[in-house]
């Protein structure tokens, strides 16, 4: 395919939004970009002192790589500098221009199809319970070795989601033409199975 197709997938941490995402962009040979990478790599510089505005402006695909960007801190950092607006305004053209490139693209975030796409092709909506989502990052936080709690992880899904969804620029909320998936029942599997389903009917 050669215009660009744009698919805008948005949610709350741990819905299964990366997962669904890199399965939809293998399976039709797009381009992936997850958003959260780019703030969790400001929100680690902040974390070492540089100024929010500064390190969006200044970032690098160096900066992008790294385990550290997944632990808890980093999100939680991740999540405090996506408020400002200057952050997500030095982020914005970086996607726009990822989202616009010929072959296809799956951007996932919480505003891709709201602020960074609204012309997006194809919109879904990942969520699935606090609980469960809670349940699925302390399962995948016990599994590297990473000491935390159940309770801790579920009040950290909380404070982010209620961020997330608060702030005034931008704020987690599905567009008015995405399709919601909740994923608290469904295997992943099944989950990637309803995204690919949904997209095809989009495809021209
Ligand atoms: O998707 P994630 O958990 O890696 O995202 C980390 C934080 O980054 C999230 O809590 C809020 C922020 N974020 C955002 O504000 N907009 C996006 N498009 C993606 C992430």
């Amino acid at each position: 395919m050669s215009a660009p197709f744009t698919i805008a997938i948005d949610g709350p941490a741990a819905a299964g939004k990366g997962t669904i995402s890199k399965a939809v962009a293998a399976h039709f040979g797009f381009a992936h970009l997850d958003t959260g990478l780019l703030y969790r790599a400001v929100g680690a510089k902040v974390l070492l002192g540089v100024d929010p505005a500064r390190a969006a402006r200044e970032l690098t695909a160096d900066d992008l790589a790294g385990e550290e960007l997944r632990s808890p801190e980093v999100a939680q950092a991740a999540s405090k500098v996506a408020v400002i607006p200057e952050v997500r305004a030095a982020l914005r053209d970086f996607q726009r221009s990822f989202a616009q490139r010929a072959g296809g693209a799956v951007l996932d975030g919480r505003d891709i199809g709201t602020v960074i796409c609204p012309e997006a092709e194809a919109k879904l909506f990942i969520t699935a319970s606090p609980e469960v989502r809670a349940d699925r990052r302390f399962a995948e936080l016990s599994a590297s070795g990473a000491a935390t709690s159940r309770a801790q992880v579920l009040a950290d899904v909380k404070e982010r989601d209620a961020r997330d969804r608060n702030r005034a620029e931008a704020p987690l909320l599905p567009a008015r033409d995405a399709v919601e998936i909740d994923t608290s029942d469904m295997s992943i599997e099944a989950a990637i199975a309803a995204a690919i389903a949904i997209i095809e009917a989009r495809l021209p």
